[in-house]
């Protein structure tokens, strides 16, 4: 289904190519039939734009693209919000074409683009991520993407990450191609802080110091709390977005929701909204 999706794409493009005039005096859209792993089909720029929307992209981001095609992405995020944006491509006829399109569209001093395979460059310092490359080729890159700094913002047009669901997903735009309406999404994923594991609760009611066991599943998981002795509390639906995490549990009968922040082997935060019910964790 996806691959159907790719692939009208690329002819609804492909034959619109004149229209939308993909490319320069030196290197169009038809020349660039094959990438490494997968060909050049560009991002339109409002869908372009609507990606680093939803990435919420503000000053001191750094905004990657893999596989920056002719560096539509990039040269938005630096034109837009003037930003610092690299794109790495694989091809060196495209990262000369981006290069020209920074200078036309005078971001030449923002933007940097790097001929180079998504798959050996580092791209660990972007704090906004944006992917135009097929679900495979996303898979593929998801574990590298899960060790980036937590609240890193991934968005990807069209393709998602199978297993990792997406924080948010927005309909962009809907097309009339060869093959029926093409519906196009862009998808957004936070980058969870890493829990997984047990923690040493001091704050908790009734409990006070206590050891709770979270079993992490990328941005959500579900926990249990051990009561020195009594019947462990399990709770369900924990949420992790970026460094914040919010859970919620029932001791007693009473119900209790925990907001807090993860820095690295801490977790601080309070009970039910109230800055007089503290409660701090450190990794056992
Ligand atoms: C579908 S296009 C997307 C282009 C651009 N990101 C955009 O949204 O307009 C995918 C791009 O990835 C490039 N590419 C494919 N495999 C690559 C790899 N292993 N390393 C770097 N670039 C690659 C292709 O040459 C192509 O330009």
């Amino acid at each position: 289904m996806r691959l159907v999706a790719l692939i009208s794409l690329s002819i609804s493009l492909l034959t619109g190519c004149a229209l939308h005039n993909y490319g320069d005096d030196q290197f169009q859209l038809r020349m660039a039939a094959h990438g490494k792993d997968i060909m050049w089909v560009p991002t339109r720029i409002d869908t372009a734009t609507q990606m680093l929307a939803l990435a919420q992209v503000k000053s001191g981001d750094i905004v990657f693209d893999l596989g920056s095609g002719d560096g539509v992405i990039p040269i938005q995020a630096a034109k837009r919000y003037g930003v610092r944006a690299v794109g790495i491509e694989y091809n060196p006829d495209l990262v000369a074409l981006s290069k020209r399109n920074a200078i036309r569209e005078n971001v030449q001093n923002l933007v940097t683009f790097k001929q180079g395979d998504i798959f050996v460059e580092d791209f660990s310092s972007a704090t906004v991520l944006t992917l135009f490359l097929g679900e495979s080729l996303n898979l593929k890159l998801m574990p590298t993407i899960l060790k980036m700094k937590p609240g890193t913002r991934v968005v990807s047009n069209t393709f998602r990450m199978e297993s990792w669901i997406p924080d948010q997903e927005v309909s962009v735009r809907s097309s009339e191609t060869t093959v029926g309406t093409l519906n196009e999404t862009i998808y957004l994923w936070i980058v969870p802080a890493n829990i997984d594991g047990t923690w040493e609760f001091t704050g908790l009611p009734s409990l006070d110091k206590t050891a709770i066991r979270f079993i992490q599943k990328k941005q959500f998981f579900d926990g249990t709390i051990n009561t020195s002795g009594k019947r462990s509390i399990a709770f369900e639906d924990g949420r992790i977005r970026g460094d914040a995490i919010q859970f919620d549990f029932e001791v007693n009968g009473k119900k209790y929701s925990f907001r807090g922040q993860i820095s690295g082997a801490q977790i601080r935060g309070v009970l039910n909204g109230d800055s007089k019910l503290p409660v701090v964790a450190k990794r056992l």
